[in-house]
């Protein structure tokens, strides 16, 4: 598949087949998510994979009630969640550089190298933001200075999802000013 096609036939997928993965699909993936840059390559993000049936309905229940992803999330054969590391980007001799989060963007570098890396072997993903946090990382068993940024499962996806629209470009791209 040509990169452009990865990148725009990417979809988040809310409905999964019930086909298992195939043995080292998912650590393919994450080793994808591991070759996203990082700030000073300090490769702030762990991955937790998820298959059990429970810790799963668990993490639904952390869900936003109206959230539509939590079929998925329940019926995915695979959740991998995504967890940051606080204190590392962004930082130097320990001290934040700005008030920017930095591993929230690094998290957001990974996973999208791991969804796309996903759709170029046919399986879909859908990235959850929208729950209780602490739950979360309580469920999975976070430790301190670490925190839950999102997850997402991981399947083959059960027929098409839909393209919601993009803005015009001509909303979108500044020359020389905003
Ligand atoms: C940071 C972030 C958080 C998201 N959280 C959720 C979520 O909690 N539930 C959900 O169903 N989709 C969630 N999404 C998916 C978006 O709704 C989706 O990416 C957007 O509608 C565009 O659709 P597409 O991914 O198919 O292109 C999230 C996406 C991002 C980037």
């Amino acid at each position: 598949m040509e990169i452009s096609e990865v990148i725009k036939g990417r979809r988040s997928v809310r409905k999964y087949a019930a086909q298992p993965l195939e043995d080292g699909v998912v650590e393919e993936l994450l080793d994808a998510a591991r070759w996203a840059p990082s700030w000073a390559n300090l490769q702030c993000t762990r991955f937790i994979v998820v298959r059990d049936k429970s810790t799963k309905e668990r993490l639904v229940e952390a869900m936003s009630p109206r959230n539509p992803a939590r079929n998925a999330v329940a019926g995915a054969p695979v959740v991998v969640v995504f967890v940051g590391k606080i204190d590392a980007s962004g930082h130097k001799d320990g001290r934040p550089v700005d008030d920017k989060a930095w591993y929230m963007f690094d998290v957001g570098l990974a996973m999208q190298n791991f969804c796309l890396a996903g759709h170029a072997k046919g399986l879909g993903t859908v990235i959850v933001g929208s729950f209780d946090y602490g739950k979360a990382g309580e469920i999975v068993n976070v430790p301190e200075g670490y925190q839950v940024v999102a997850f997402t499962p991981l399947g083959y996806p059960e027929g098409e999802s839909k393209a919601p629209p993009r803005k015009e470009m001509s909303e979108l791209v500044f020359h020389e000013k905003m």
